[in-house]
Parts: structure tokens; sequence; C-alpha cells
């Protein structure tokens, strides 16, 4: 196979390198390209553009393949937990057990928030979103770890910083939704694990604990598993954007909660809710909305369907979509929302609107309806997704800290605008 790829413009021939991942995929390195021809590559949306070499996670979206450090999500989804998968991605391979034991520890020891971070909850209006809360709060948090700032020093404590990081969106996400609702907070506990800790600050009473049921706790586990990485989607992306600059882990990981929110990524759980609700009102049994999908004009789409690098099955919404009907059939818990959705992508994937534009069920078609069984309200969805995403986006950051060569990122543009243009006083404008 061919090595180099050639360019031809204006007569003159070019010669770039071209380059193979681990998994053979190729892409053609343009870094010396305006150096050589005077011209850069435009690609609206980045769906040609590769922004970095990444050795974390590996998607082929035509084979519906997703596995982090190589080992496919469906193992991951079978036998390991989030936070071993979490030190899996950060890491870059499986714990041991003295390793795990000393990664749960150490997200144990740094689950509770200064005490100061209290005062700053009070200043949000009741009914604040909160993936407001959570991006400002991640951000606050930076201030009472001043050593995040210094780059040594961040290198030296990097384990540490992570697993506060880890360990308190957690927290912050459990104490946003309190506050949101009026509530007291409620303090994490030293003897429960990651996933259980969460459910009991968000759902106990200071006199009464919230009764952990194993299956939620396992499927809520399983979503946060799930979400833990996901290459370079808009949101890390960012977090690998703001990190290029050398601003703080925290700093670049509250810019990828920021990039989550948008119903055209993570907010997309919310939104998916929103429209079978929707769709169950009105009485469709989903396939007005599936027309109403199709037509450009109708300003409405198949949330939750659709992928930028998946042209076949998301193999995680096969996971979730399996684990909801387990889940819903221990709990008893009859959901007509579920069967609206199943009926949706029945319809959707016969269609040959969907079909010739390989528009599948995603990751969040059937989240939702899991979190709605586990009695999370609708707008802690994303922030769900957040908690989740965080191992991964903590291992973006981390190739960028120690990649020697590492630059600030900064694409370029065409410019459309006007050509030179003079200034006129106020006084002679028409
Ligand atoms: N419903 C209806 N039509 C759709 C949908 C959808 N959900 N998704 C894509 N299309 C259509 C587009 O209109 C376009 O049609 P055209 O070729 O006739 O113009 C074609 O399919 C290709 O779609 P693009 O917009 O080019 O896809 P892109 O890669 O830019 O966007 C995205 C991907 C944003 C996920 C899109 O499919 C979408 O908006 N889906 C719904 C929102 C959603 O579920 N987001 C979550 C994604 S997963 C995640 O971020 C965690």
């Amino acid at each position: 196979m061919a090595n180099t790829a050639h360019l031809h413009i204006d007569g003159r021939q070019f010669e770039f390198p071209l380059v193979t991942g681990s998994e053979q995929e190729r892409a053609i390195d343009v870094s010396q390209l305006r150096a050589q021809t005077g011209c850069i590559t435009l690609d609206d949306g980045y769906s040609n553009t590769g922004s970095c070499r990444s050795a974390i996670t590996f998607i082929d979206g035509e084979r519906g393949i997703l596995r982090y450090r190589g080992i496919p999500i469906e193992e991951l989804a079978e036998q390991s937990k989030f936070v071993e998968t979490a030190y899996l991605i950060i890491y870059g391979h499986l714990p041991t057990q003295a390793e795990h034991r000393q990664f749960s520890d150490l997200l144990t020891e740094n689950s509770l928030l200064h005490e100061d971070m209290k005062f700053h909850f009070e200043g949000f209006p009741r009914n604040a979103h909160p993936m407001a809360i959570l991006s400002s709060m991640i951000n606050a948090a930076s201030c009472f770890y001043p050593d995040l700032l210094h780059t040594t020093a961040m290198k030296r404590d990097f384990d540490l910083q992570a697993a506060r990081l880890i360990s308190q969106v957690r927290t912050i996400a459990a104490f946003a939704y309190r506050k949101s609702r009026g509530l007291p907070i409620i303090y994490p506990k030293l003897d429960y694990k990651y996933t259980a800790n969460f459910l009991h600050m968000m759902f106990s009473h200071p006199y009464k604990d919230f009764e952990l049921d194993p299956e939620a706790v396992k499927a809520l586990d399983l979503i946060f598993l799930l979400h833990a990485d996901h290459e370079q989607n808009c949101s890390t992306s960012t977090v690998r954007m703001v990190a290029s600059s050398r601003a703080n882990l925290f700093a670049s990981c509250a810019a990828g909660v920021c990039a989550l929110w948008g119903p055209l990524h993570g907010g997309a759980n919310q939104s998916v809710i929103e429209m079978l609700e929707d769709i169950h009102r009105a009485g469709d049994d989903g396939s007005r909305f599936i027309e109403a999908a199709k037509d450009k004009t109708s300003g409405k789409k198949l949330m939750g369907f659709g992928h930028r690098v998946y042209k076949n099955y998301d193999p995680r919404a096969k996971i979730i979509k399996k684990a909801c009907d387990e889940l819903l059939d221990k709990l008893h818990i009859n959901d007509p929302l579920l069967d609206i959705a199943k009926k949706l992508e029945e319809a959707a994937l016969k269609q040959d609107y969907f079909i010739e534009r390989k528009l599948y069920p995603n990751v969040d078609f059937y989240s939702g309806i899991i979190m709605r069984a586990l009695r999370i309200p609708l707008e802690m969805f994303t922030v769900i997704f957040a908690i989740g995403r965080m191992p991964g986006w903590i291992a973006n950051f981390k190739e960028i800290m120690e990649e020697p060569a590492a630059r600030i990122y900064r694409p370029r543009q065409i410019y459309v605008g006007p050509t030179l243009n003079h200034y006129v006083p106020i006084k002679d404008r028409k």
C-alpha cells in the first residue's frame, strides 16, 4: 500500500505522508500543507478531520464497534463496573487488585466538597438547569485547589486531582438536584461505593436513608460505564481544545460540560423523553411523528437517532435497550414511553428515509427510559451523562498534558466577509 498521497494544485504536484493507526485506519498528514502549498483544508463540522492521535478509544462506525483501550464495550458492560472502567480509560490498563483498591480509596477520600462550596449553590435560582450549575461549580471547585494551576504540580498530583474530579462531580450533581428541590444536602457516605453513593446523596433524607435497590444501582452504574468515553466527540474535543491552552483540568472539563449540554449532543437524552411524552400526549403511536421527522420544514427530528460516526446500530444503544427491558421487568414498571420508543424504532428502521441516511438509535434513545425508572428527574439526565463521561475527558486531558510536542489548538478559516473597508465617522453615515 502506498505511504504517500499526491495533490495537484495549479500544475504543481505535492506529496504528503499517509499515517496508519493501529486498527489500519488511514489519514493524510497535512501538517505541512499550508507551508508547502499556501492552501488550508476546509471541512465544515470536521467530518474528515483527525484532530489528534489518541490511544484511548476506538470506534468503527460502519461496523458498530466501540472499544476502550482495545476492550470491546460489550465485555466491559458484562463484566466490569464504572470505577474499574474509569481506571482503564485514564491509565490505559485494567487495574490490579491493589491499584483498584487505591483508586477506590482515593475516590472515597475525596468525595466531600470544600465546605465553603456550599455557599456557591445558594446563588442559583431555584429553577436553574443543573447543567449550568454543574459547569459553574466544577470551575468554582478549581479555586479551592490552587495547585491545579501549576503545570508541574498538576503533573505530580495528577492522580489526586483526577480522583477529586471524578468523585466530586457526583457530589456537585447531587447537591445541585437537592438545591433545585429545596431539599437539605446529603453528604456522601464513606462505606458506599461510587454509584450507590450518588443515589444516596440524591434521594436519602436526613432522618431516613434511601433504600438502595441493587438492580437500580447496577443499571445506573452501567449507564455511567457506557458513557465513559467516545473519542473525539463535540465535548471531548472541547476539553482538548481548552486543555491545549494549558488551562487547568477542572476548567477544561467544565467546558466539556457546556458542550455536552446541547440537544444535538448529550442533551439528546432529555430531548428524547420530551419527544416521547409529546407523542404520548398527542395520542400518536409514533407514525405521525416519524412523518414530521422526515419533513425538513417541520423543525422536528427523531431525537436519539443518527450519529456522526455510527452508520450502523450504536453498540451502546443495543446494550441499553436490553438493560432497559430487564430493569423495567424486574421493577415491574410498565412505561408507555418504552412501547412508543420501540414502535418508533421499528417503523424508522423500515423506512427509506432512515435506511438511506443510515440513521439508527444512538446511546440516548433508550437511556432516558432507564433513568425515568430510577426516578431520576428529566433535567438531571444530561448531568448523569456528564458524570459518566468524566473519565474520558480526564484521559484526553492527560494525553495533552503528557505530549511533549503538544501545540495549542488553533484552526484556520476561509474568510468570506467584506474586503478592505474604511471607517466612516458617525455624522457621515447614511
Ligand atoms: N431525524 C431525522 N433526520 C435526521 C436525523 C434525525 N435524528 N439525524 C440526521 N438526519 C438527517 C439529516 O437531516 C440529513 O438529511 P439530508 O441528507 O437529507 O440533509 C442526514 O440525516 C444526515 O444527517 P447530518 O445532519 O449530516 O448528520 P450529522 O452527522 O451532522 O449529525 C446528529 C449527527 C447531530 C447526531 C444528528 O443525527 C441528530 O441531530 N440526531 C438527533 C439528536 C441526537 O440524538 N443527538 C445525540 C447524538 S449521540 C451523542 O451525542 C451522545
